[in-house]
This record gives structure tokens, C-alpha cells and sequence, in this order.
């Protein structure tokens, strides 16, 4: 009996998890990371449900294949983040697959007076509340569906935070240990992180040296996802981890000084 339960939690646990046919919530579809991951999931074969709040890139993705799917959102507002899944519910009740992958960075300090309260609600709401709101509003649809995942993004700067941006690192370091304990709460589906180092995207425009292109990073998270590696470190992330490990201060050293 034990045997049995132990083998069948084995068994569900080294199923690779599929790369097509799936259908797809794609958060900040419009830009950057999450432009890349609708790119390549609908190259594989899947289908998109590309939601941000530029229309006119919308309308691109929505012409670029027809098995791509536009849906304007703010996910800040709750308006907004209620028609989306009602949209789901009506529309698309075989979503399986849901990525939290739009953010806001604002490259500021708490001294800096341009960084206002607003902009601060802002990013908390854009990279924590409206993440774990959207889960739970989807999350019965993705549990009576098959192969199903949740993916956030998260960032190297949860493990190991810079001197700038502290409610960013913080927004970050808080859906790294939300994906951590949802994952131990849901069974049937599976809950991914994504942890970037430095990405060239919009984001980081005019900043940064050594970044990595999304499609580099898209190439790491289908293979990590493929086999059921639900901790994604990708690329420098992976070292940044080990010298953690090693010595924290050393890491904490390193990421105080970066300027980016
Ligand atoms: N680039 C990096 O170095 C890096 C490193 C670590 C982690 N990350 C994370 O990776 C994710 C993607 O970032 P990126 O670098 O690809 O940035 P990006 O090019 O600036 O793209 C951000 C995306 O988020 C969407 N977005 C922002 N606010 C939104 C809102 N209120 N409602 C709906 N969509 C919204 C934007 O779409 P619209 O403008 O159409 O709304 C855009 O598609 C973020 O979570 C970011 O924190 C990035």
C-alpha cells in the first residue's frame, strides 16, 4: 500500500511536463520576457491567451499567429482583473497553463522624492497582489484541467537583494516564497519559479552590463519545465545561489554594490 502510494506519486512526479497543446495565460505578453514566451509556447504549438495593457502591441501579437489570443488588462485593477476572469471562465475553461510574468521596476531609493507612495502601490500590486489574485481566481479552472502549471517570475534579487529598488527586491523575495509554499499546497498542478539574472529588455533599458537575451532565458525555462524542475535559477542566478550557499555575506557584498 505504502509501496504503492510511493511508486504512483514517483511515477506522476517524473512524467515531463508538455510543451504543446497546452493553452496559455500569458501576463505582460507585450514586451520583453513575456513577448518571448508567447513567441516560443505558440511556436510549439500551443495556444495564448496574451494579456497586457498596450493595445497596439495587442493587436500585433493577435496578427502574428492566429493561435495567439489578445486580452487587455491592467492587472492592478481589480475591475479589470475580474473581466479577465470572467473572460476565462466564458471562454477558455481548458486553460491549463497560467504565467504570472508581468512587473514594474521602478530603479529608485525610499530618499529619492520622485518615488511617490503611488508608484509604490503600484509595484507592490503589479509583482505580489495581482499575481497571487490571479491564482486564486483561476485556480479551479486549472485544477480540472491536465497538465497544468503555474509559472511566476520572479528574480535573482529575491535571494539576494541590491541597494535600489527595496520594494522591488521585496515584491520579488515575496512571490519567491508564495510560489515555494503554494507548491507544497497544490498537488495536481505544478507551481514553477522562473529566477532571471540580468534580462535586455525593455526594463533595463540603458542599464546593466552582461544581460542575457529572453530568448536565452526562454531556451533555459522550456527545458527546466519539460522536466519538472520547478525552481528555474537561470543562468548567473545559478552561481549566485552557490556563493549564497558558500557565504552569504560574499553574496550579499556582490549584490549591495551592483548599480543596475
Ligand atoms: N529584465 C530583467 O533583467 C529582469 C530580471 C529579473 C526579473 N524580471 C522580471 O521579468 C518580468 C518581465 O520583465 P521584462 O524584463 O520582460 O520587462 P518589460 O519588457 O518591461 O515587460 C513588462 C511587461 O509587463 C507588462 N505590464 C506591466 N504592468 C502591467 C499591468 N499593470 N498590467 C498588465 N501588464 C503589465 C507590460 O505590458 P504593457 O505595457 O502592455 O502593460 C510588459 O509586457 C517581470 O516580472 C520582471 O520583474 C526581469
Amino acid at each position: 500500500m505504502v509501496l504503492d502510494f510511493i511508486l504512483v506519486n514517483f511515477a506522476l512526479n517524473i512524467t515531463n511536463m508538455k510543451l504543446n497543446n497546452n493553452k496559455i495565460l500569458i501576463t505582460g505578453a507585450t514586451s520583453g520576457i513575456g513577448r518571448e514566451l508567447t513567441e516560443r509556447f505558440c511556436k510549439l504549438d500551443n495556444q495564448i491567451i496574451a494579456v497586457g495593457r498596450n493595445e497596439t502591441r495587442l493587436e500585433e501579437l493577435a496578427k502574428f499567429d492566429k493561435r495567439i489570443t489578445s486580452f487587455k488588462c491592467n492587472v492592478t485593477s481589480q475591475s479589470e482583473l475580474d473581466r479577465l476572469v470572467a473572460y476565462i471562465n466564458q471562454e477558455h475553461k481548458d486553460l491549463n497553463v497560467l504565467i504570472n510574468n508581468a512587473g514594474i521596476q521602478y530603479d529608485q531609493t525610499l530618499l529619492d522624492e520622485t518615488y511617490t507612495l503611488q508608484k509604490i502601490e503600484n509595484e507592490i500590486s503589479t509583482n505580489l497582489t495581482s499575481p497571487i489574485k490571479l491564482i486564486t481566481s483561476l485556480i479551479s479552472v486549472l485544477q480540472n484541467n491536465s497538465n497544468s502549471a503555474i509559472v511566476n517570475v520572479s528574480s535573482g534579487l529575491a535571494i539576494v537583494p541590491k541597494a535600489k529598488s527595496a520594494v522591488y527586491c521585496a515584491t520579488k523575495a515575496g512571490i519567491h516564497i508564495f510560489s515555494k509554499s503554494l507548491r507544497y499546497q497544490l498537488e495536481k498542478v505544478k507551481v514553477f519559479e522562473i529566477i532571471p539574472p540580468l534580462v535586455d529588455t525593455e526594463m533595463t533599458k540603458g542599464r546593466g552590463k552582461g544581460k542575457i537575451s529572453p530568448q536565452r532565458l526562454v531556451d533555459e525555462f522550456t527545458k527546466a519545465y519539460k522536466n519538472n524542475r520547478y525552481e528555474v535559477n537561470i543562468h548567473k542566478v545559478k552561481l549566485l545561489r552557490i556563493i549564497n550557499r558558500i557565504s552569504p555575506k560574499i553574496a550579499d557584498r556582490i549584490m549591495k554594490g551592483i548599480t543596475v
